[in-house]
């Protein structure tokens, strides 16, 4: 496909927000050729739509992908995947350490006859031993969410391989200036674009970067269900893919300077940031992440929840919220907040504690990130 906006003459620096729904026919032939895709050209907002199509392109050259598809979500674009590419008898190998949502969705796809194979990350330099003749897709974070854990992702392809099975990557944590899962094997990559890639807690989006026969998969499927994006959601999208390498540079040096910080503090403990030398999956984050590794950390509050419930009460500068990703440094427990859609015992089945904190590091000056956890932390007994 050609620039998406060449129909407007000299292209704005603004990507337009083209908030059109459906688009006139100027005559038959031009609407054959649309439809049998001689000519670039729209019909019907469901189908596609100029702003969005111009942010998916952005997208996909970040990832060095042939082509991307936006959709409402990063769940929208997980469940996508899902949909296209699995059917009933199949094989899906899962990870528990994913973004709790996948778990309701794994739900779903029982009930839709698809059997589905449950590991810890920890479990992944076996994986091989896990998969199935019947295997079809290998679904995995790096890092993970909420612990922060590395997955080999080359590893994990070579796994998949033996059964012909496809890899697929949720690269929301690492995002594309720190990774490419495409170039280490993965086929496809996803993200949630509300977390780095919008980056200022005001848009939800789901990305989904890989080549152009699976966008042409992909786009059945989304044309099918109904979840293509809003063009004003893909606007902001736009207007934060122009600050993001700035952005995620900040937040993953940020991070390697509170990563230091926690890990010679008393009340934090099985701090895990993949930056630094002592985390278990450094060496293999060394080897498929570059320029950092991100601005995600996890650790353990003093003893029990109640530490962690006061550590986070008492900071000023980081916000108690959940997301990631974004200008501003959030923390969560993530057993009362992202993972609430487990039972409880799965929450805890991979080594998440109650008193386990995520914590996704700002723009903000480090000084001031490090100088309030301080504070924080030291106000505990
Ligand atoms: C790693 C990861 N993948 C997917 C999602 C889902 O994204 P969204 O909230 O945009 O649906 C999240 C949300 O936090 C996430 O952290």
């Amino acid at each position: 496909m050609s620039d998406p906006l060449t129909p407007y003459g000299n292209r704005p620096m603004v990507t337009p927000i083209v908030h059109a729904v459906n688009y006139e026919y100027r005559d038959f032939e031009v609407l054959r050729q649309i439809t049998d895709g001689e000519i670039d050209g729209y019909t019907y907002h469901r189908d596609d739509n100029p702003t969005v199509r111009t942010v998916e392109k952005k997208i996909a050259e970040m990832e060095m992908a042939e082509d991307c598809i936006l959709c409402t979500s990063g769940m929208a674009a997980c469940t996508m995947v899902f949909l296209t590419y699995l059917k009933s008898g199949d094989n899906l190998v899962l990870f528990h350490d994913i973004y709790g949502a996948n778990y309701k969705v794994s739900l779903i796809l029982e009930r839709l006859g698809v059997d589905v194979t449950w590991l810890d990350a920890d479990q992944s330099p076996e994986l091989a031993k896990h998969l199935k003749p019947n295997t079809t897709m290998i679904f995995l974070e790096s890092p993970t969410n909420p612990l922060c854990k590395t997955v080999d992702i080359a590893a994990a392809r070579l796994a998949a391989d033996k059964v012909g099975a496809m890899l697929v990557v949720d690269n929301t944590f690492a995002t594309p200036l720190h990774q490419n899962p495409l170039k280490l094997g993965a086929r496809l990559v996803i993200h949630s674009a509300t977390k780095a890639l919008g980056g200022h807690n005001d848009l939800m989006a789901g990305a989904i970067a890989g080549s152009k026969e699976d966008y042409d998969r992909l786009w059945f499927t989304r044309q099918a269900v109904g979840s293509t994006l809003d063009a004003y959601s893909a606007s902001l999208l736009e207007r934060g893919l122009k600050t993001f390498v700035l952005r995620e540079e900040r937040m993953a040096s940020n991070a390697m300077m509170v990563a230091e910080f926690l890990s010679g503090h008393g009340k934090v403990s099985r701090l895990r940031y993949p930056g630094l030398e002592s985390d278990p999956g450094h060496k293999v984050a060394r080897r498929q992440m570059h320029g950092g590794f991100g601005g995600m950390l996890a650790f353990d509050v003093g003893d029990d929840i109640e530490d962690a419930k006061k550590f986070i009460s008492s900071l000023k500068l980081v916000y108690h919220a959940v997301s990631l990703g974004c200008t501003e440094s959030l923390v969560c427990i993530p057993f009362l907040t992202t993972m609430l859609y487990l039972p409880p015992e799965r929450r805890t089945i991979f080594g998440v504690r109650k008193n386990t904190v995520r914590l996704s590091v700002g723009v903000e000056k480090a000084e001031d990130i490090i100088e309030d956890l301080r504070q924080a932390l030291d106000g505990l007994k």
